[in-house]
């Protein structure tokens, strides 16, 4: 029989690339998602309930009716900046939401669940490879927002034997998928990359480097950027893992490579042909020095094999879909 996979948040850029990957591989998947930052189009496989997940009656009515045999919970806020502007609308929206969900699940004896986490759980790590057994030392309200919850989910998973879960820690996800007609369609996106594509596009006259003064080679902040598409192949050998039986765990999503702010601004130049304006400005709040994963465990314990690890290819793809991107 076919499996059945609520996904929340299956409608903006991480859910729908990882809906996609579900459909294409034959489960029935549920997207739950309030559009809010998401879109309607974004969903191309299964049902979409447009409904908020503080909507306890909704949500329970969704997951009577569609008894899913998985929950992979992506909505979220997920703007580091804002969430320092906003503390509460961010531990509304990712912690008191997950609860929301987790009580409903239990009702109805749901009890295997993917969570999209976040590097930004680390803070600043004191090296620059980080692995799942680093200290979470979150310095900005959006990773200590995940960061509960990855303690709810753990604290869960105790009291309750038959409760299972694996939070992925996402590093700097971008890129988008080929085939799908999806990507990064957010309007007030904030991410580096999609700021550098949409400034070569003339949507901004210049981009601004926050902080150059860093402690790393070129004095800009280093990241791991991972592509969408990867990163969905990991939800599904996450979801294979807890469903073949696999024990509670947590994964690092990335590929173990850093590169500066400076360093994309050069690949984004390249791939888009434009020399854009750069102006380098003050540092951005909340922002780590360094942030690159050591993915070693989801490597060996998954068998996670990524297929794009290679800058050049995300950006190349977050510039086609940047380009052809219909109008949300
Ligand atoms: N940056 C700029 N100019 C911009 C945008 C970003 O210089 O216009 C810099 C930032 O200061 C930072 C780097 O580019 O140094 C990356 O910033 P992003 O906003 O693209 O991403 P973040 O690293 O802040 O956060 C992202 C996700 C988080 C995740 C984190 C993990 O949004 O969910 O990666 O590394 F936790």
């Amino acid at each position: 029989m076919k499996k059945r996979i609520i996904v929340t948040g299956g409608a903006g850029y991480i859910g729908s690339h990882v809906v996609k990957a579900l459909g294409e591989r034959g489960y029935d998947v549920l997207t739950y998602d309030n559009l809010s930052t998401g879109n309607r189009w974004a969903v191309l496989h299964g049902d979409l309930v447009v409904a908020d997940l503080s909507d306890s009656a909704t949500l329970e009515r969704v997951i009577r009716g569609f008894r899913p045999d998985a929950v992979m919970h992506f909505a979220a806020s997920i703007v580091v900046p804002e969430s320092v502007r906003e503390p509460l609308r961010y531990y509304r929206n990712n912690t008191v939401n997950a609860i929301h969900l987790l009580e409903a699940l239990q009702k109805f004896g749901v009890n295997t669940f993917i969570f999209s986490s976040t590097a930004a759980v680390y803070g600043i790590p004191g090296t620059m490879l980080v692995n799942e057994n680093t200290p979470l030392h979150p310095i900005n309200p959006y990773g200590s927002s995940k960061m509960m919850t990855e303690y709810i989910l753990k604290d869960l998973s105790v009291a309750l034997g038959d409760f299972r879960y694996v939070s992925l820690r996402y590093f700097n996800v971008a890129g988008a998928d080929r085939e799908g007609g999806i990507g990064q369609a957010y309007k007030e996106a904030t991410h580096l990359i999609t700021r550098a594509l949409k400034t070569a596009k003339g949507e901004f006259q210049k981009l601004q480097i926050f902080g150059t003064d860093y402690p790393t080679p070129d004095g800009t902040c280093i990241r791991d950027y991972l592509h969408v598409d990867d990163l969905a192949e990991a939800h599904i050998l996450a979801l294979q893992y807890l469903l073949d039986g696999g024990r509670s765990d947590v994964f690092n999503c990335g590929y173990g490579r850093g590169y500066s702010v400076r360093e994309v601004v050069g690949m984004a130049r390249k791939v888009t042909g434009m020399d854009f304006s750069v102006e380098e400005t003050a540092r951005r709040e909340g922002d780590p020095p360094a942030l690159v994963a050591d993915s070693s465990k989801i490597r060996e314990k998954l068998g996670w094999r990524p297929q794009y690890d290679n800058l050049e290819y995300i950006v190349k793809t977050a510039w086609e879909w940047e380009t052809a991107k219909r109008k949300t």
